[in-house]
This record gives structure tokens, C-alpha cells and sequence, in this order.
């Protein structure tokens, strides 16, 4: 554990502190929004949409899980890929064909007339997630201002779960009317959206420079910072660069002198899911069943405004403090939150009549344990959104130096897709075995475990240029943690 230095004490040129947010800035912001849009819809619309599928075409379990999952590992692939494309083709042209990727993948799904189409489509809309959930918050973060990194990632984060929380209206709205294929087809908007905005976009200044387009790094740059000293901006970057030897490949990423950032990277992707968050977010009806919501209508009703709603207004919470108090406190005060509230979920379950979620619905209204589950799943959820959520994102896409950048965040990023398709497949299955208590009390266990190794290993970054936390790996910056 080392102690902050002040920037000025830290050798290489530091890039101008400008904060203005200029219209290129602002294009940027608004592809890492509508790509985090695409991620977030698409976590959320499967199960509204999914009764409709299986009854148009009489689906067996194997290939309803095939529908369900096989986004997830699109989006495993697809960030692989995008990592590639990302260091290859650049960032912005990454994005864009993440865009393309999309509005494929929404038609072919939309308009599929038999199984094999509609799972293709999953497949290309779940690679261009991935693409996209690569680039765009590597390009928001390679462009942002330093001093408001952070927020730029932060608002990648609000995206996902206005995403989510408009899949789940539109799941509701139009559950009636069996609209699976307009369920799915809607996303096809954000993909032309994304293509048309990532189109008037600047490309990044630092890949730029890294692939040797020195020239049009200062016309980025001049673009994006009008009237400032773009030299000294271009040479801060170029210092950074030149201290890295060689060109990256996938081995690059695996050197050793880069595996703190890596460990650090890794460790935040999966604690951000084996803390539960998506067993939440796709299992929230049946949770809410078993807690005693009855109706349908009610379970549907708490899972969009107790999950979805309040997993969209928490992330203002992040938005507001991860550039002014750090990454460290948000992480840590939000993973007692979380710890505390699946404790309480656990114990709530233990008098629930012993019903496995997914199984039961107690009669009538929801019973003194049901309400008790419904906050604690909204403190969950609120402690979730200002840490462990946003916090993620804006580390991993902040920590690697730009020799690797590209290819470790995609990595990290397959890793957090792996986790997640892991927790979400065996839930229900890890119900049946130990019992929804012990479940919530699993999860809860790791976010004690995540709370230790947060305080003893994620340096804080907020501030910093990524220049800085670049020096910070070779020892000639230091980065506060303990
Ligand atoms: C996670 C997703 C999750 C979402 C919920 C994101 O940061 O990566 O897996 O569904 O947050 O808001």
C-alpha cells in the first residue's frame, strides 16, 4: 500500500486539465449512451419475449435455454472480437460495426421464420453487444476529460440500466399482444442510432497516435479542445506510448508486468456478478412470487420499478460522486449495501415457507417477508448501482496502458460475460441444491470477500490522467489503495 503523490512530482508531461465539454465530446458521450442502451435492452427483453417464442414455434427446454443464453455468449465472443477491432481498426470503426452487427442481428430476429434464424440472430445481436460493450466505453474513456472519466463511463452504466428498464415496460406493454418479434425488432433503432452517431465521431487521439497517425491525433485533438495548447496535449500522450515497447498482442496482455491491472480488471468483472446482480435482474418475477406477489401483474409491477426503476435512479448517485469521492469509497460503501441487503433477503427466505423461488406464490398480497424482501432488494439494487455497477466499467476501461488497452479490456469484459452467463444459467439450480437462503447468503459471503480485496488491492484512480495511472504499473507514479 503506498501513499497519493501529487501529479506534479511525477515524471513525463501531464496533459492540460481543460474540462470543457465540447460538441465532439458530446458525441462521444452519446455513443457510449446508446451503446450501453443496446447492452441493457438486451438483458432485459428476453424473458417478456420468450413465452411468445416458445409457443409460435413449440420449443424443446434445450433450445429455449439455446434462445435465452445464447446472447450471453454472443457477447462473450463479440467482446473478444471487439478488442481485436478496437486495437486493429480503431475504436470509433469498432463501435460501428458493432452497430451494424446489431441492426442484423434485430432484423434476423425480428422476421426469423424458423428456429435456426431467430438463434442466429441472438448470436449477431449478442457479438455485436460485445463489440460495443468493448469499444464504446474504451473510446468514452480514451476521449473523456480527466476529470470526468469517471461520469463518461458512469453514464455508460445509467445507459445499461435505462436499457433494462425500458425492456421491461416494453415486456409489459406488449406482453398482452404475444409481440415477441416487436419486442426483439425494436432494438433495431438504438443499432441505427448507434451507427449514425458513431459516423460523426472523432476517432480517438490515442489510438491514433499508437498506430503511428500522429498528424490526425492533432487534428482530433484540435477538434475536440479548440483554441488549447494541442501540443503539449499530443506530447503527453506520445510520452506515455513511448515508454512501451513492442506492439501489443493477445500474449502482451498476459505479460507479467501488467498483471496488477490485469488482476485488478479480472477481480472487479467477477465480483461484479458473483455478487448476484443478474440472478436479480432476470429471476426478479419469480423472487417476487415466492416472496408472496401473487399476481403476475405485481410481480411484473415490482420487478420495473423495485429492480428497473431504482437501478436507473441509484446510477445518478454514481454519476454525481465517482469523480468527487473516488471509485474506492462508492466500492466499498456499496458492497456492505449489497452484503447487508442478501443477508436480509436470505433470512427473509428462511420464513417463507421453505418455497423455492421460481416454484411457489403464497396466496393472497404479499406477506411481512415478502415486503421485507422487496426493500432489501431495492437496498441491493441502490447499493449495486453506485458502486459495483458503474464502478466496474470505468476501472477496467481506465487501468490498462494503452499498449494492451484494447485487447485486456476486452478480456476482462469476456470474463464479466462469462460470469454472468455462469450465475444466471445455475440460480435456479443452486436453489434446488442448497435453498434460496443459503443462495442470497453465498452471494452475500462474496461481497465480504469482494469488500477485503477491494480495500487491499483497487488503487484510487479519480483524477488521475491515464498517462498517470499508466507510470503508476512501471513505479515512477503511485496510486492510493488501503
Ligand atoms: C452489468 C450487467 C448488469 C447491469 C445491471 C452492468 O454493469 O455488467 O451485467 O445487468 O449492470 O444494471
Amino acid at each position: 500500500m503506498s501513499a497519493t503523490r501529487p501529479s506534479s512530482s511525477v515524471a513525463g508531461p501531464a496533459e492540460p486539465g481543460n474540462e470543457t465539454l465540447t460538441v465532439p465530446l458530446l458525441v462521444v458521450l452519446a455513443v457510449v449512451v446508446v451503446a450501453g442502451l443496446l447492452f441493457g435492452y438486451d438483458q432485459g427483453v428476453i424473458s417478456g419475449a420468450l413465452n411468445g417464442i416458445k409457443q409460435h414455434f413449440t420449443l424443446t427446454s434445450i433450445l429455449v435455454e439455446v434462445v435465452t443464453s445464447w446472447v450471453t455468449l454472443g457477447a462473450l465472443g463479440g467482446s473478444l472480437l471487439g478488442g481485436y477491432l478496437a486495437d486493429r481498426y480503431g475504436r470509433r470503426r469498432a463501435v460501428l460495426i458493432a452497430g451494424l452487427l446489431f441492426i442484423l442481428g434485430a432484423l434476423l430476429q425480428a422476421l426469423a421464420p424458423d428456429i435456426t434464424l431467430l438463434v442466429l440472430g441472438r448470436l449477431a445481436v449478442g457479438f455485436g453487444v460485445g463489440v460495443a460493450a468493448v469499444a464504446a466505453p474504451l473510446y468514452g474513456s480514451e476521449l473523456a476529460p480527466t476529470a470526468h472519466r469517471g461520469r463518461f463511463v458512469a453514464a455508460y452504466q445509467l445507459a445499461i440500466t435505462i436499457g433494462i428498464f425500458l425492456a421491461y415496460l416494453v415486456n409489459a406493454g406488449l406482453a398482452e399482444n404475444d409481440a415477441w418479434r416487436w419486442m426483439l425488432g425494436i432494438s433495431v433503432v438504438p443499432g441505427i442510432l448507434l451507427v449514425l452517431i458513431g459516423a460523426l465521431g472523432v476517432e480517438s487521439p490515442r489510438w491514433l497516435v499508437k498506430v503511428n497517425r500522429r498528424d490526425e491525433a492533432r487534428t482530433v485533438l484540435g477538434k475536440v479542445w479548440p483554441g488549447e495548447d494541442t501540443t503539449a496535449r499530443l506530447t503527453a500522450i506520445e510520452h506515455a506510448l513511448d515508454e512501451e515497447a513492442g506492439t501489443a498482442s493477445w500474449a502482451e496482455v498476459f505479460n507479467p508486468a501488467w498483471r496488477k491491472p490485469l488482476m485488478i480488471a479480472l477481480g472487479l468483472a467477477v465480483f461484479q456478478q458473483i455478487t448476484g446482480i443478474n440472478a436479480i435482474i432476470y429471476y426478479a418475477n419469480q423472487i417476487f412470487a415466492a416472496a408472496g406477489f401473487s399476481t403476475p401483474a405485481m410481480q411484473t409491477t415490482a420487478t420495473t420499478w423495485a429492480v428497473g426503476g431504482v437501478n436507473v435512479a441509484a446510477t445518478f448517485i454514481a454519476i454525481a460522486f465517482i469523480d468527487k469521492l473516488g471509485r474506492r469509497p462508492l466500492l466499498l460503501v456499496g458492497l456492505i449495501g449489497m452484503g447487508v441487503a442478501l443477508l436480509v433477503v436470505g433470512m427473509a427466505f428462511l420464513s417463507i415457507d421453505g418455497q423455492p423461488a421460481g416454484d411457489g406464490q403464497a396466496p393472497g398480497g404479499p406477506t411481512t417477508a415478502g415486503i421485507v424482501t422487496l426493500v432489501a432488494l431495492v437496498v441491493f439494487i441502490v447499493s449495486f448501482a453506485f458502486s459495483l455497477g458503474p464502478v466496474t466499467w470505468t476501472v477496467i476501461n481506465e487501468i490498462f496502458p494503452g499498449q494492451v488497452r484494447g485487447r485486456a479490456v476486452a478480456v476482462a469484459t469476456a470474463v464479466n460475460w462469462g460470469s454472468a452467463f455462469l450465475v444466471s444459467q445455475f440460480f435456479l439450480t443452486l436453489i434446488g441444491a442448497i435453498g434460496t437462503s443459503w443462495t442470497f447468503w453465498l452471494f452475500a459471503f462474496f461481497c465480504a470477500v469482494g469488500w477485503i480485496w477491494v480495500y487491499r488491492t483497487v488503487p484510487e484512480t479519480k483524477g488521475r490522467t491515464l498517462e498517470e495511472i499508466e507510470r503508476s504499473w512501471t513505479g515512477q507514479a503511485s496510486l492510493a489503495t488501503g
